[in-house]
């Protein structure tokens, strides 16, 4: 599995984090940034992470701001992501069965570092369930192109 990763300044302490804990895991991990406490703008990281998974480089995604809101908004609006704020292990491995969510987010300043690496292992060892998943999420990407020119 490969999973690309990356944070603004205010995720880059548990970035760092769950790189060490996928690599300890044998999971190979591409590294976006940002690579320091300077202060970023946090669509420039989601960015680059969005158009690595729609262009099938990595199987997943993972985005680290203060809150996770902000990187997780602007993931969102390149077509066909699927990005997931989860500050709980329910949700994380809901958003990957019901909604096949292709970027997890999380927030450094709202969730704790355990709670954090239980959130990305449970997003990525649940499957996709299809069926009636399938047809709503058939209906998110029509709505994305209703408003892409
Ligand atoms: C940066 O200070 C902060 O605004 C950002 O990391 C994030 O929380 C935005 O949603």
């Amino acid at each position: 599995m490969k999973i690309a990763i990356g944070c603004d300044h205010g995720g880059l302490n548990l970035k760092g984090e769950i790189i060490k804990h996928l690599q300890a895991k044998g999971i190979e991990v591409k590294d976006y940034g940002t690579y320091n406490t300077e202060s970023c703008d946090y669509p420039d990281i989601a960015i680059q992470v969005a158009e690595d998974i729609i262009n099938k480089n990595s199987n997943f995604g993972i985005l680290v701001c203060g809150t996770g809101i902000g990187i997780s908004l602007a993931a969102n609006k390149v077509p066909g992501i699927r990005a997931a704020l989860c500050s709980d292990t329910f949700s994380a491995h809901a958003t990957r069965e019901h909604n096949n969510a292709n970027i997890l987010a999380l927030g450094e300043r709202t969730v704790g570092v355990g709670l954090a690496l239980d959130i990305v292992d449970a997003f990525l060892n649940a499957e996709f369930q299809g069926g009636r998943h399938q047809n709503r999420i058939d209906k998110i990407s029509k709505i994305e192109k209703k408003y892409s020119k």
